[in-house]
């Protein structure tokens, strides 16, 4: 972007609509602020998510909506359980983090020690990252040297080529996270996804990210009530859930894209984990996984990517 669309992206405060942006990205934002700041034992400690994101949506949603919808757990534990893997991936060697579908994802700003170092990488769809650099430059954020921005719409560009357009280095360790991104993606561009993130980063590289079991979304699907009111609420915000996995297949996928499964919870595991005693009443909407991969060794030579 030439340096005068930057500063005029950056400055103009009328520029953006809110509704251009991602309205789950917004959402899930102040989801995260949300349990941060009153949940009685926070998974997570997140002042950012409700300044990042603008007055005008802030003023249109009700806390207790955002408490009662589907995604809320699910939300607050899989952020949690990627920061988690992201830190020990750190300690094992991981310098680059790309944050896939970030929206309004607040790590690199407010970046632990133990993330000091690591070259930090958000990719989102260009609206909705637009919205965010604004927000960041109106809150008075310097992110010059937290991060890097690509925009990209991965529906038409893949991961690779938008990786390609930055300074990431594909010979370098690298932990990506996905999260709340697949099931706004068609079968074909989630698979695509898979196979550039196992392709442009060395074995031993991860990812996190969640999904929905694809039998939820199949027509006349017995999913529950939540379930449903969540996908009426997504589709009405132009965001319809495209696509799942099979959680028996999910390993079998990853495998052909050159990933190794490490682990998949379901909804009710990842509860069991993250909220054991029930302290912050966090129920998973039915159909919800998390996966954590890794980037299987060479057994024959990638594409580039
Ligand atoms: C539910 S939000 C999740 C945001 C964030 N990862 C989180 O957990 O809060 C979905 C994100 O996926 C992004 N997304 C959806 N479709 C996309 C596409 N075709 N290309 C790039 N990003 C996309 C949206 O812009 C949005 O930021």
């Amino acid at each position: 972007m030439p340096a005068s669309d930057t500063a005029q992206l950056l400055t103009s405060e009328t520029a953006l609509n809110p509704l251009d942006a991602s309205r789950t990205a917004l959402a899930t934002s102040l989801m995260r602020a949300l349990h941060s700041r009153h949940d009685p034992a926070p998974l997570l400690d997140d002042d950012w998510g409700d300044r990042l994101v603008p007055e005008t949506f802030r003023a249109a949603v009700l806390a207790q909506a955002l408490r009662a919808n589907a995604a809320y757990a699910d939300v607050i534990i899989r952020t949690r359980y990627a920061e988690d893997a992201l830190q020990a991936a750190v300690a094992r060697g991981a310098v680059q983090y790309v944050v896939v579908g970030a929206g309004f994802d607040s790590f690199a700003y407010r970046r632990p020690a133990w993330a000091a170092d690591l070259a930090i990488y958000e990719i989102d769809h260009p609206a909705t990252q637009a919205m965010k650099r604004q927000r960041l430059a109106a809150c008075g954020a310097d992110v010059s040297a937290s991060v890097e921005f690509i925009a990209a719409d991965l529906s038409a560009e893949t991961l690779g080529s938008a990786l390609a357009r930055s300074s990431f280095q594909p010979g370098r360790l690298t932990f990506f996270s996905w999260l709340g991104v697949s099931m706004y993606l068609a079968r074909e561009a989630n698979l695509s996804a898979l196979e550039a993130m196992a392709s442009c980063a060395p074995a031993g590289s991860e990812l996190v990210f969640n999904y929905v079991d694809q039998a939820a979304l199949a027509p006349g699907a017995q999913v529950g009530e939540a379930f449903s009111k969540l996908k009426t609420a997504v589709s009405s915000a132009g965001e319809a859930f495209l696509s799942g996995f099979d959680p028996a297949m999910v390993g079998e996928q990853l495998e052909a894209a050159g990933l190794e499964l490490l682990e998949d919870l379901d909804g009710e595991q990842a509860v069991a984990r993250y909220d054991p005693s029930g302290a912050n009443g966090l129920r998973s909407a039915a159909a919800a996984h998390i996966v954590h991969a890794r980037v299987a060794s060479l057994t024959a030579p990638r594409m580039p990517y």
